[in-house]
């Protein structure tokens, strides 16, 4: 890819299949910062602004939208919640604070790419700011079938079929960025939980605090 995006130093974004562990990985990390008393703002995406809230009424199946409305939905819903003066990501990073997010672009490019484009999905993320550091849980879809088919929510992409082709996105979502000055590591998601997040924390603070 031409013109890499610019990259947002402190910016820590967790990416994997539904039932991968970002949510418990984030819990686990912002614990962690708390304990050592480091500045952080803990996030996610779809955001808890109002296009992401739109956005989790479609993923539960309660509206329906086409599959290029809910691409720009996402987008737009990115593009606030780093943007937004007050409370986006870039503020909070220009307050000297680590922001960590559950889910970001590489999301889109996985999962809307299942139902659109992928050029079509790229071009609508393609000028987005890349983060530091990238962390893709790895599960395979029928390790993450498992840990999902107990969830009592489900949502439109709960479908085996439809998580082999997020976890082929997600694997040509890295190629676009593998020149990228973007530090990505491919994190096992089967080990135990409080090991990857040591794992996770050794890199992101790899000196003694
Ligand atoms: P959510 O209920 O927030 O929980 P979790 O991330 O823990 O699964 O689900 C978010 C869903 O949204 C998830 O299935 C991935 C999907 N998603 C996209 O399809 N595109 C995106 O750009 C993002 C950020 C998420």
């Amino acid at each position: 890819m031409k013109n890499q995006p610019e990259i947002l130093k402190n910016f820590i974004v967790l990416e994997g299949l539904d039932g991968s562990g970002t949510t418990t990985q984030l819990m686990l990390l912002e614990k962690m910062h708390i304990e050592n008393k480091i500045k952080h703002w803990c996030t996610f995406e779809p955001s808890d602004s109002t296009i992401g809230k739109h956005i989790r009424d479609i993923l539960r199946g309660r509206k329906e939208v086409e599959p290029v409305t809910l691409a720009l939905l996402f987008a737009a819903d990115r593009n606030e919640h780093l943007f937004n003066k007050k409370n986006g990501i870039i503020s909070h990073l220009s307050r000297g604070e680590k922001v960590l997010c559950d889910r970001y672009l590489f999301s889109s490019l996985a999962y809307q790419s299942v139902e659109c484009e992928f050029d079509y999905v790229l071009s609508l993320n393609k000028n987005f700011p890349l983060p530091e550091f990238l962390f893709f849980l790895d599960v395979s879809p029928e390790g993450c079938k498992k840990r999902i088919s107990a969830r009592a929510e489900k949502d439109i992409f709960d479908d085996p079929k439809i998580q082999e082709k997020i976890y082929e996105g997600y694997e040509r979502s890295f190629l676009v960025y593998k020149d990228s000055d973007m530090k990505f590591y491919r994190i096992d998601g089967t080990l135990d939980f409080q090991e990857i997040s040591r794992k996770i924390w050794s890199i992101i603070h790899p000196l003694p605090i």
